[in-house]
Parts: structure tokens; C-alpha cells; sequence
């Protein structure tokens, strides 16, 4: 046994046209928990042959099968039936998510929760497409008609892994799509246990068929597909480029969430220690490996420095352990690779910027990928701790002089997904959310998400929205259907 397997490693086999099959070459890679730093299950490493397969599957599916003639009550009584499921495992799908993450337990539980209302929104959403009966300026009848665009390609990013799946698979089951889902290497497990319930639910062969590898091998093929229709994609602005390019030659229809480096804006009338637990909330929930996280904490200068040391004093208060422990606040990064990345960025700031707390690893625990709550001040926002998405639990925060130059400072960035600004002052805050540049703008907290409503970014953080009925329309065409009502020729030669 390689070093750092233990005997109750799972193997996993892929999920294509309804069965569980494995990969043509047979090879398989590790998948961490990164608390422990141990191996806790092995997936097949698929390739092209693996895509072709999927993709022939769901596209079979999409022109022949049942599916292509399911009824959308038939399909949101299959979502609703799958959001059972979720709900009925909840306790063993949140603790596999906690294991492979290292996300804290609790809010693994919310995860779970948040997937099982996604699926159920979407459900009551399939029965309510509608299209419309356009008023041309004959004796015509002119239909504009709601169909599936096709098989949809969704790779998804491992900070919410079910929960990113959930985004993507339930409006496209909704309207009548089928997929080919391929989740992080580093945490495709709860997404190949869910699809243990597909059969039970009435979801028919081909229609969500789930491969695992990694971006280059199993990722690209999905994305050069010509028989794929469309790519949902979260994960880095870089690879997020390389999608745009390559989804080029087959003209597919691309929606990409690319995370960002979002402002938290502070006034000095906000509640300020309302503001304190909104900073740190912001920028350090799920280890801050979240795309909306509040990285740049920008904070008027008549409270900056009270608001610095309050922060810090915070700060050193959460509690990082074992991601099991419910009293665990932050657990480890996802992955090695993420704890290096993070780690440079800890350097980097320190040459940057001043260091307020954190900076490295906590020194009473031994093993796992853990990084301590890092706040760095008197920030530039042109330092690459301010421009660069971290994705680590790593604050920059920013002093402004008033409005006029908080709200520049905000724009001021190749990305745009989200934005928050806290004042008592209702002009203020509005002006702010009319100026902030950003897909999503929240006054007085930051990251509540929800199901109904919509979900995207401005600028380098994307385009297309996910979410509400928003996300449900990247999944459909529209027809232009022409009925003539004359029963003359033409009468034109
Ligand atoms: P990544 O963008 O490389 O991976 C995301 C997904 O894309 C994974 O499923 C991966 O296998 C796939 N992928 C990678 N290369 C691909 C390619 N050429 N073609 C098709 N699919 C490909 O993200 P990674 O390397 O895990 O993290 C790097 C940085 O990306 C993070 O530090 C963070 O800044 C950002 N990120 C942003 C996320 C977001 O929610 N917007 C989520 C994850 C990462
Ligand atoms: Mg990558």
C-alpha cells in the first residue's frame, strides 16, 4: 500500500447511460482528506475515451430516449424526488462533503440543505417555461417556443461541490437538457454518491452521466466536443479564457462564473460591530475559498485603525480544528496545491503590506493543509494581494478618504462578481449599489445566496447568470415559430 493510504479507501467507478462502468485505461488517482492529509478514495482518471462515451450517452438521451419526450411535470416530479434523497442522506452526504473539503461540518450541513432546496426550486420551475405569442403585423400567428439547448458540459470548481453541481444539473434537468458533469479532481466524491440515487428518482439512462479526471484530460475533450451544446463553467479566470477559446470552434453556448476579488465597503456611520463580524464573515467563511469573497476590505479613515485592531482581536478568536468538530470555524484548504498557492500569497503580503495577524500556518496543528486567518493592512490596491484572487483565508484591507474614492477604489478591478457596502445612511448605500460594478451587490451584510435569484458577474468574473429563472434560460433555445393564416397564395409572381 503507497505511503499515506489507509485500508478504507473507497474506488469509485464513473456513471455513464445509467450504469456505474470503469475507465479504458483502468488508471485512477487519489482523492485527500485535507485535514488528515490521507488518501480516502480512488477515481478513475478519464479521458477522451471516457467524454466520447458520456457525450454519445447523453445526446442518445436527448434525441430518443424517454427524456426526449418527458413532460416538464414528469421532470420537476424527478427533481423534487432527488431533493428527497438529498434531504433523506443529508447527514452522510454532509460529512463525506466536510471529509474531502475540510470544510467545517456545519456549514457542510448548510451545503447540503442549500442543494436540496435547489433541486426542489427547479422542480416547481419546470412546469412554469413559458413562450410567447408575438404580435407581428399580419394574419399570422408568430410563436416564440422555450426548448433544451441541448447536451450541456458542466465543470464544476470543489469549494461547494454538491452544491455546484446542484447549480448546474437542476435547471438543465428542468428544461429537458442532459449532461455530462465532470467535478474537481480534488472532490468528485458526493457527486458520484448522489448519482447512486438517480435510478430510484425516475432520472432515465444518459441524462446526467458523471465523469472525474483532471482539467487538461478530461476537462478540454468536454469542451471540444462537437456533439456537446453547451459549457457551464466554475473555476479560474485562466481556464475560464482557455474555455472562451476553445468552445470557439464548435460555437457552443458558454456561461462562466469566475470568482473575483470583491469589496467589502466600511463606512464610519455603519454598525460597527455589526461591521467587524460582516468583515471577517466575508472574507473567511469556507477557509475564504469561496468566488464572492469579500478579499478587499475597504474601510474609511476616520475608523480605520479602530476598525484594523478590532478585526485582528476577532480574528484570532476563530477557532481552526478538525473539520468533524462542530466547533470548528476553518478547517485546512482543499488541497496541497491550494496551501502552496495561499502560502505564496502570504509572502507576497508581506512584502506588499503590513500584517495585522495570521501569516502562516497555526503552530499547534501538526497535520493538514490549515492556514490561519491572515489580515494584512495599509494595502494598495494595486498590490497583487488586492488585484489577484487568493482564494485562502487572506484579507487585504484598503483605507479610503470618502464615498467618491471608496467607490473607486471598489471598481477598480479586473473583476466584477460581488460587492457589499455598510452604512446607516440610505442615500449612501444607494448610490453605492447604483456605482458598484458587480453581478451581485449586498447593503449591510455580505454572502447570503439564494436560489431565487440570480447568480453571475460583471467584467473578468464572467458571464451568464446561474440561479432563479435566470438560471434556468442558459439552458433553453428560443424558436421563432411562424403560423400563416391566409389561405391564399402569395400572390406575388
Ligand atoms: P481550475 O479553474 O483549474 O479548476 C476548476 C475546474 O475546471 C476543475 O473541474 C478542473 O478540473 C477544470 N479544468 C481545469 N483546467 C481545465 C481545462 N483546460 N479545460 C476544462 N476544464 C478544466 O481551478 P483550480 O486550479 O482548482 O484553482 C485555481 C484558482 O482558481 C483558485 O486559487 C481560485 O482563485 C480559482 N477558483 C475559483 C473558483 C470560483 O468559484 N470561481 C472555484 C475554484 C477555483
Ligand atoms: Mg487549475
Amino acid at each position: 500500500m503507497p505511503a499515506g493510504v489507509t485500508s478504507d479507501v473507497k474506488t469509485y467507478q464513473i456513471f455513464i447511460n445509467g450504469e456505474w462502468v470503469n475507465n479504458k485505461s483502468g488508471k485512477s488517482f487519489p482523492v485527500y482528506d485535507p485535514s488528515t492529509e490521507e488518501v480516502i478514495a480512488q477515481v478513475p482518471d478519464c479521458g477522451p475515451d471516457e467524454v466520447n462515451k458520456a457525450v454519445a450517452a447523453a445526446k442518445a438521451a436527448f434525441e430518443n430516449g424517454p427524456w426526449s419526450n418527458s413532460t416538464a411535470q414528469e421532470r420537476g416530479r424527478i427533481l423534487f424526488r432527488l431533493s428527497e434523497q438529498i434531504r433523506a442522506n443529508s447527514a452522510p452526504l454532509a460529512e463525506l462533503e466536510c471529509r474531502n473539503t475540510g470544510k467545517p461540518i456545519v456549514e457542510a450541513e448548510f451545503d447540503i440543505n442549500d442543494t436540496a432546496t435547489c433541486f426542489e426550486y427547479y422542480g416547481g420551475l419546470a412546469t412554469k417555461v413559458v413562450g410567447y405569442v408575438n404580435p407581428v403585423p399580419d394574419n399570422a400567428m408568430s410563436l416564440s417556443l422555450k426548448e433544451p439547448v441541448g447536451v450541456a458540459g458542466q465543470i464544476i470548481p470543489w469549494n461547494y461541490p454538491l452544491l455546484m453541481a446542484a447549480w448546474k444539473l437542476a435547471p438543465a434537468i428542468a428544461a429537458g437538457c442532459t449532461c455530462v458533469l465532470k467535478p474537481a479532481e480534488q472532490t468528485p466524491l458526493t457527486a458520484l454518491e448522489f448519482a447512486k440515487y438517480f435510478a430510484d428518482c425516475g432520472l432515465p439512462p444518459g441524462v446526467v452521466n458523471i465523469v472525474t479526471g483532471f482539467g487538461e484530460g478530461c476537462g478540454a475533450p468536454i469542451v471540444q466536443h462537437p456533439d456537446v451544446n453547451k459549457i457551464a463553467f466554475t473555476g479560474s479566470a485562466a481556464v475560464g479564457k482557455i474555455i472562451v477559446k476553445q468552445a470557439a470552434d464548435t460555437v457552443k453556448r458558454v456561461t462562466l462564473e469566475l470568482g473575483g476579488k470583491s469589496p467589502n465597503i466600511f463606512f464610519a456611520d455603519a454598525d460597527f460591530e455589526a461591521a467587524i463580524d460582516g468583515a471577517l464573515f466575508g472574507v473567511f467563511i469556507n477557509q475564504g475559498e469561496v468566488c464572492s469573497a469579500g478579499s478587499r476590505i475597504l474601510v474609511e479613515k476616520s475608523i480605520y485603525k479602530s476598525f484594523v485592531e478590532a478585526m485582528m482581536e476577532k480574528a484570532k478568536k476563530i477557532k481552526l480544528g478538525p473539520p468533524l468538530d462542530r466547533e470548528t470555524k476553518m478547517g485546512p484548504l482543499v488541497s496541497k496545491e491550494q496551501y502552496d498557492r495561499v502560502s505564496e500569497y502570504l509572502a507576497i503580503g508581506k512584502k506588499e503590506a503590513k500584517l495585522a495577524s495570521g501569516g502562516s500556518r497555526p503552530e499547534k496543528i501538526a497535520k493538514g493543509y490549515y492556514v490561519q486567518p491572515t489580515i494584512f493592512y495599509d494595502v494598495d490596491n494595486s498590490a497583487r494581494i488586492a488585484r489577484e484572487e487568493i482564494f485562502g483565508p487572506v484579507a487585504a484591507v484598503i483605507p479610503f478618504e470618502d464615498e467618491k474614492a471608496a467607490l473607486k477604489i471598489a471598481n477598480d478591478s479586473p473583476y466584477g462578481l460581488a460587492a457589499a457596502v455598510w452604512t446607516r445612511d440610505i442615500f449612501k448605500a444607494l448610490r453605492a449599489v447604483k456605482a458598484l460594478r458587480a453581478g451581485v451587490v449586498w447593503v449591510n451584510h455580505m454572502q447570503p445566496t439564494y436560489v431565487e435569484a440570480p447568480w453571475g458577474g460583471y467584467k473578468q468574473s464572467g458571464f451568464g447568470r446561474e440561479l432563479g429563472p435566470w438560471g434556468i434560460e442558459e439552458y433553453l433555445e428560443t424558436k421563432q415559430v411562424y403560423i400563416n393564416l391566409n389561405e391564399q397564395p402569395i400572390g406575388w409572381y
